[in-house]
């Protein structure tokens, strides 16, 4: 497809991640000219291989509103990469997000895009989803254009601090009943926001970037099983039962907790809905939970668990 270029350029904000590398390197494959792609970072040097590829490398911190304004100037649409789930806990997310768009619209961005969370909402039993939903309306607010991409859960976290313990361990604990999930993949994501970027007619539109099933607990364990732990059994709980069960299994004292969040907001359907946007941006079927366990699963228990927050 040929790249429209009064699109461009394109601006995505904290070039350094995981998410936004892949977004920047499915752009370039899409045909987009590095030079014509910026990326803006707290850590410049980390991207000095972008940089010699081609791409404006800027540098800019959300914490720091005043290295904003010229570090957004002359993009045609912009990518805010949510902040982390440390900012998250340490209350300052949605400050940083309002920061940022407050710079663009300064800077002149025209339109907006946001890496959101499903089923946004004020009321949402998903606590950190709440940053998301408040600044889905700031966006709005904003005067720009905006274009929110709902990203659904990845499941590496879950892999790597609650799946593969119960594997270790023969069984997986779950709260969350007949709650579905339905996990998307970060690369699948990134070819999403990628395509999303490069699509005209997004304006004031809201994309609800899912996995390709809805997924039950026993879903997910008959796809480890798929993958190798054959033996695994499921045992349901209530969501205020798990967090002590999990600890049993090695599962870290500072997940569990959240692990007993999310059941009880899968319970409530806040993790529910399988859309095909991800698919229409991508130009690709999504990978499927038992396909990426099939890869995942034995690269993750080769190695010690990551750190939490890695
Ligand atoms: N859908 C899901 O399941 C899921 C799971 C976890 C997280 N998330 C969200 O997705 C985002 C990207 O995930 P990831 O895996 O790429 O995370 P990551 O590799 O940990 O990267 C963190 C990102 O946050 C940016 N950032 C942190 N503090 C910043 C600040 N003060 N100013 C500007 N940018 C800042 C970083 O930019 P620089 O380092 O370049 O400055 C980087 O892009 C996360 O931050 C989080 O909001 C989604």
């Amino acid at each position: 497809m040929a790249i429209d270029a009064t699109l461009l350029p394109i601006l995505v904000t904290g070039g350094a991640g995981k998410l936004a590398r892949l977004i920047l390197e499915a752009l370039i494959a899409r045909g987009v000219p590095p030079e014509r792609l910026i990326t803006t970072t707290r850590t410049p040097e980390r991207l000095a291989a972008l940089a010699a590829r081609g791409v404006e490398v800027r540098q800019a911190d959300h914490d720091k509103a005043e290295t904003l304004v010229s570090a957004f100037r002359g993009a045609r649409r912009m990518l805010l990469i949510s902040g982390t789930p440390q900012a998250f806990i340490a209350g300052i997310r949605v400050k940083q997000h309002k920061a940022a768009i407050a710079a663009a619209v300064d800077a002149g961005v025209p339109h907006i895009f946001y890496t959101s969370a499903p089923n946004a909402a004020a009321d949402t039993l998903a606590d950190a989803h709440v940053d998301h939903w408040r600044t889905e309306e700031a966006m709005k607010a904003s005067g720009a254009a905006w274009t929110i991409l709902r990203h659904w859960e990845w499941p590496d976290w879950h892999l790597e601090h609650h799946w593969r313990h119960a594997v270790d361990h023969g069984v997986f604990y779950a709260g969350s009943a007949d709650g579905r999930i339905s996990h998307i993949t970060r690369p699948d994501t990134a070819e999403a926001d990628a395509g999303a970027l490069l699509t005209r007619d997004v304006e004031n539109r809201t994309f609800d970037i899912t996995g390709p099933q809805g997924l039950r607990a026993s879903d997910i364990v008959d796809a480890l099983r798929g993958a190798g732990a054959k033996d695994l059994k499921l045992v349901m709980l209530e969501p205020g039962e798990l967090a002590a069960k999990l600890l049993q299994t090695g599962v870290p004292a500072e997940a569990a907790p959240i692990f007993a969040m999310i059941a009880n907001a899968i319970r409530g359907g806040c993790y529910d809905g399988v859309s095909p946007d991800a698919d229409i941006f991508a130009g690709r079927p999504r990978t499927t939970m038992a396909e990426w366990l099939v890869e995942a699963l034995p690269r993750v228990l080769a190695r010690p668990p990551a750190g939490l927050w890695d």
